[in-house]
């Protein structure tokens, strides 16, 4: 290793497990005089950290290392590029045959090898680590001589579930991320503790299926994800604690009595329903029915009356005819939601319903999709409008834009923008919202008051 520190970029797509992950890199590399930096051009080390859920992503990738390599070649420089992620770990060697210029690929279960692939690249060989050995990756994450490469901002994220065993049939991810594995819930603790130590104020659980966790608790028995959720916040120092993304077949009763019970836990939900037919949520392998849906968010607003919702929908999976669409814009209606995704269907190579019959042209799927999103646009917009004129509870984050401006976020994960406030990232205020924007809402401080208030709130439910 040379005396100057070295640099590392690493660029992420796709989801917050990789945003997590790579900041993982980032420790690993850290601990060896690594680091990083937020330009490609001054990097000795550039990792592309993949995604593989959508089309095109492989593409991306290699247009990706077309222009590293050209940038690369115009200043004179040798950086070692590495691919890691869900594309590393569905393509393997494939994309060293491809691109020459990738010294090393890595899948997502390996990234505390990293400073050993490194060394490897640099003494002229090209190695490939894509075991599935999810534990081993946990249990390298959790020494707590990994230090943190830089300071956590006000809100972080935390693994604490990989992998998936549900096999919908249009999904990648039980190929590139392997079976479901949890993190012990001390190790998840030790993790949420020097993370609050730290100064974060907001903790997101990341999984898979996140509600599917089951990590073994002190007791040596599985806990669920309630009551690990009701453990992290007898934490001092967090104030807000989320989690993403669940299945609607995993989510328990001590999940919704979570939502009632632990005023920590913030009222927004990710729970993706996929399509509102059930013929087509049948093909999905999805294993409930639309109508279960609904039922299941009845039963959570019940608990949590304010409950944000947001989902995730297919349109045009194999066999979706207009009727099945239909009950998709009627599930939309009727489960109430304050946001969504919405994506084309694409088909993933090695998943069952890529070789399927009744592929939908993409002409239908695109006027289904504006369809959609015209509908759930409008939503989201009255959603935003409803908390206009009402008191809430934001965390700020960061300065805003202009002198005197404070960004935060809302308890519903929309960000807001306060006037006049003089409070610190990581305090909590209560403001009054006075206008929407597209994706942000503005606010004044509450009654005038320009200060953070020392404790949480009660919950408002
Ligand atoms: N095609 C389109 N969308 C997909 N998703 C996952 N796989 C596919 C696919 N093959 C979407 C799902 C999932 C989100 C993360 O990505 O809606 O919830
Ligand atoms: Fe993919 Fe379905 Fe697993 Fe979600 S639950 S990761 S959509 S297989």
């Amino acid at each position: 290793m040379t005396a100057r520190t070295q640099k590392l970029f690493v660029k992420s797509y796709g989801c917050q497990m990789n945003v997590y992950d790579a900041d993982r890199m980032a420790d690993a590399l850290g601990a060896e005089g690594f680091s990083t930096t937020q330009s490609a051009d001054d990097a000795d080390v550039i990792v592309l950290n993949t995604c593989h859920i959508r089309e095109k992503a492989a593409e991306k990738v290699y247009s990706e290392l077309g222009r590293i390599r050209k940038a690369a070649q115009e200043a004179g420089r040798r950086p070692i590029v590495a691919v890691a992620g869900c594309v590393a770990q569905a393509e393997g060697a494939e994309i060293l045959k491809r691109s020459p210029i990738v010294d090393l690929v890595v899948g997502p279960q390996s990234y505390q090898n990293l400073p050993e692939l490194i060394a490897k690249a640099r003494a002229g060989e090209r190695p490939v680590d894509t075991e599935f050995a999810v534990e081993k990756k946990f249990e390298a994450l959790a020494r707590p001589a990994m230090r943190p490469a830089r300071a956590p901002a006000v809100s972080a994220f935390l693994t604490v579930q990989e992998g998936c065993d549900k096999f919908c049939t249009f999904c990648v991810v039980p190929y590139t991320r392997g079976a479901e594995v949890s993190r012990s819930v001390a190790q998840v603790l030790g993790e949420a503790e020097r993370l609050a130590g730290s100064g974060v104020r907001e903790i997101t659980l990341l999984g898979q299926n996140v509600d599917a966790y089951h990590g073994e608790g002190p007791d040596g028995r599985p806990w669920t994800l309630a009551r690990l959720l009701e453990r992290l916040s007898e934490i001092d120092g967090i104030a807000r604690l989320r989690y993403t993304t669940s299945h609607p077949r995993d989510f328990g009763d001590d999940l919704i009595a979570a939502h009632r019970d632990l005023p920590k836990l913030m009222p927004y939900l990710h729970l993706p329903v996929q399509s509102g037919s059930n013929r087509i949520l049948k093909a999905m392998n999805r294993r409930h029915t639309g109508a279960e849906y609904v039922e299941l968010i009845g039963r959570i607003r019940e608990a949590r009356p304010d409950l944000a919702l947001s989902g995730d929908f297919i349109v045009g999976f194999p066999g979706e005819t207009d009727a099945d669409f239909e009950d998709t814009m009627a599930i939309v209606e009727a489960a109430d939601y304050a946001a969504s995704f919405t994506f084309k269907y694409s088909p993933r190579p090695g998943t069952p319903a890529a070789g399927r019959a009744g592929q939908v042209p993409d002409e239908v799927m695109s006027e289904r999709l504006a369809r959609l999103q015209a509908r759930i646009s409008e939503r989201q917009a009255a959603f935003q409008r409803s908390l206009v004129g009402r008191r809430l509870e934001v965390l700020v984050e960061r300065a805003g834009r202009h002198p005197g401006q404070m960004g935060g976020r809302s308890p519903y994960l929309i960000p807001v923008q306060i006037e006049s406030c003089d409070a610190a990232p990581g305090d909590l205020v209560e403001v009054d919202v006075t206008g929407a924007g597209a994706n942000s809402l503005f606010a004044a401080p509450a009654g005038g008051a320009r200060g953070a208030i020392p404790q949480l709130a009660e919950a408002t439910a």
